[in-house]
């Protein structure tokens, strides 16, 4: 295989020793497997091996010392924003003792600065709980929330599956996109799917018959197609809404992430699917190299989500561009209230809220889709194909 990155910035050998045990893992498991893994089964390898995958393992995955930065990461103005919206939904749930969930929280950075804002705003949550799948994350959260206020600290708590009944605020960042997608293909007269088998101790791709019915409902149009054409399908986010739907009783949830309706996902001219990888700041769609030290993402089919979501009884809410969101709940006017003159602050934060708003950076290819109990938005519907 070819190296991805140039040589000062591969990885070191006890890194590419982990790799290489991450690599026997999997190869052990495919030969278990009669060959072949289906895409979906190598990608939640690769990234949640107990101990050995890329969330799994020990290595610094988000922030500055990280792969990439996701929006909390970035600034506080991001959870200050967001605080409003939740603080409104705790208010109107006063009395039915609202909790937040967090779902994936990452290094912990959003639910502190959430907890720290909703405490400005005069509103908190009975329980801040949070779903991590990453034991290693889970310690670096502990580690970081450990440094809130006592009374903040104590409404912390992790959990290990769905609460079976969720009054409250539930809030997903980036969570929907690191979610294991199975990778399909159109063939001209039929569909394939891709997976992963070995030639000599080689990864290679390798297609099979597509014969799983969840798949199979789930193509899209061959008509517009070009020949081959790659793409993949997420189940494991839209098992995802089955959970929320069965344990949301009142309050909304939050999914913000990079991705777009199902007619934009599945254009003929995004032939090569929306597979991206991360290692070392460095962006690339081979998910196949350095297993357990890159990040592997696919953009999130919002339309699929929210269909069943609303199957499942939940409303569509809401869905837009995040540029359009954050400036509605008053991004800008919070960055106004940092002094100009205090260019610690003031210059970090410009910088962020430029990347975050940009139409060219993070502000259109990243969306808000909101899912509650109340009311539909038919311009949300209509914006996912969905009318
Ligand atoms: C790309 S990171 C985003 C982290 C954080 N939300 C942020 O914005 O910085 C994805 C997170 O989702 C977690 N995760 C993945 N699958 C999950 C699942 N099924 N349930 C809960 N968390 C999950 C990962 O371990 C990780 O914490």
């Amino acid at each position: 295989m070819s190296p991805i990155l140039p040589h000062p910035l591969a990885p070191g050998p006890q890194a590419l020793a982990h790799s290489e045990r991450l690599r026997s893992e999997i190869n052990r498991q495919i030969r278990q497997s009669a060959g072949w893994l289906d895409f979906s089964r190598f990608m939640a390898l690769a990234l949640y091996a107990p101990g050995l995958g890329y969330y799994s393992a020990g290595s610094v995955k988000l922030g500055a010392g990280g792969y990439f930065v996701t929006a909390p990461e970035m600034t506080s103005l991001f959870a200050e924003t967001w605080a409003r919206p939740v603080s409104d939904n705790l208010a109107k749930l006063q009395g039915q003792r609202p909790v937040v969930l967090e779902l994936g929280a990452g290094s912990g950075r959003l639910a502190r600065d959430m907890l720290l804002a909703l405490a400005q705003r005069e509103v908190l949550p009975e329980h801040y709980l949070i779903l991590e799948v990453s034991a290693d994350l889970r310690a670096r959260q502990e580690a970081l929330l450990t440094t809130l206020p006592k009374n903040l600290r104590e409404r912390v708590a992790w959990c290990s599956s769905w609460p079976e009944s969720l009054t409250g605020v539930l809030l997903a960042n980036e969570v929907l996109d690191a979610l294991p997608v199975h990778r399909v293909g159109w063939r001209g007269d039929h569909w394939v799917e891709l997976g992963i088998a070995l030639d000599r101790e080689a990864w290679v791709w390798q297609e099979r018959p597509l014969n799983d019915m969840r798949l199979i409902r789930r193509l899209p149009p061959t008509d517009p197609l070009p020949v081959p054409y790659d793409t993949e399908i997420c189940l494991a986010a839209t098992d995802l809404m089955v959970n929320l739907a069965q344990s949301l009783r009142a309050g909304r949830a939050y999914f913000i992430d990079y991705g777009f309706p199902e007619r934009e996902y599945y254009h003929p001219q995004r032939h090569e699917g929306t597979l991206m990888c991360h290692i070392r700041h460095h962006a690339h769609d081979d998910p196949l190299h350095y297993p357990g030290l890159q990040d592997i993402t696919a953009h999130v089919d919002f339309t699929a989500v929210a269909r069943t979501a609303i199957q499942n009884g939940l409303c569509l809410e809401d869905y837009r561009t995040m540029a359009g969101w954050l400036i509605e709940q008053g991004m800008i006017e919070r960055l106004g209230d940092i002094p100009v003159t205090d260019e610690a602050r003031y210059l970090p934060a410009v910088s962020a809220v430029q990347k975050l708003l940009s139409p060219a950076e993070m502000g259109e290819m990243f969306k808000v889709l909101v899912l509650g109990r109340e009311q539909t938005s038919s311009s949300a519907l209509a914006m996912l194909g969905l009318s």
